[in-house]
């Protein structure tokens, strides 16, 4: 059986999460816009700077097969966010998704945090699929602007972590 791990992104990860976030399946699921080495370069800097974010690469075993962002750290109402989470193709639908946002949560249920939300394309059932497993209840129904300049139409799922 695998172990899926976490491990807090360094400066030498920019090379990966240019990879896998200039990977095409993931840019249209994701409704993202191509970018650069140096774009990656400059997000983990602030990132690593930023105390509201915390971003990690998801490991099987040895291998680094995708990625995960928290952020909303810092709020007053203590509810996180989880901004984004994308696996290598060849690595979806195998659990590890739910592996890993499933550590996420333990993490963030340890710290106090009373709630974790995130937002997701309406469109995007593998996401929900995985979010659902983790525990995630569809909070809300918005449109919203992507970074591709479409309008889509997004769902606010939401897991409540006091109980
Ligand atoms: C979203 C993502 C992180 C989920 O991780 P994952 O490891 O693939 O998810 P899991 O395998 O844990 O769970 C996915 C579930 O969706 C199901 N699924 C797969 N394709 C599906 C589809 N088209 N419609 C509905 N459910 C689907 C799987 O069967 C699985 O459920 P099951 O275990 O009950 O069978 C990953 O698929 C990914 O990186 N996708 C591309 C980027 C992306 O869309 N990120 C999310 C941004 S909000």
């Amino acid at each position: 059986m695998a172990t899926i791990r976490l491990r807090t992104v360094t400066e030498n990860d920019a090379r990966f999460l240019c990879s896998i976030m200039n990977t095409s399946s993931i840019l249209e699921a994701l409704n993202e816009v191509p970018t650069t080495l140096s774009d990656w370069q400059n997000a983990i800097r602030e990132w690593n700077n930023d105390d509201d974010e915390e971003d990690y690469i998801i490991f099987q075993d040895e291998i680094p097969v995708g990625w995960l962002g928290i952020n909303g750290l810092s709020s007053a109402n203590s509810t996180a966010f989880l901004k984004l989470a994308a696996l290598l193709p060849q690595y979806q639908g195998l659990g590890i998704g739910t592996a890993a946002i499933c550590q996420v949560i333990e993490m963030l249920r340890q710290r106090d945090y009373s709630c974790v939300s995130l937002y997701t394309d309406q469109d995007n059932r593998k996401a929900q699929a995985c979010y659902r497993k983790c525990g995630f209840q569809i909070t809300e129904s918005l449109m919203d602007e992507s970074s591709n300049g479409k309008i889509v139409p997004r769902f606010r799922m939401t897991l409540e972590l006091l109980s």
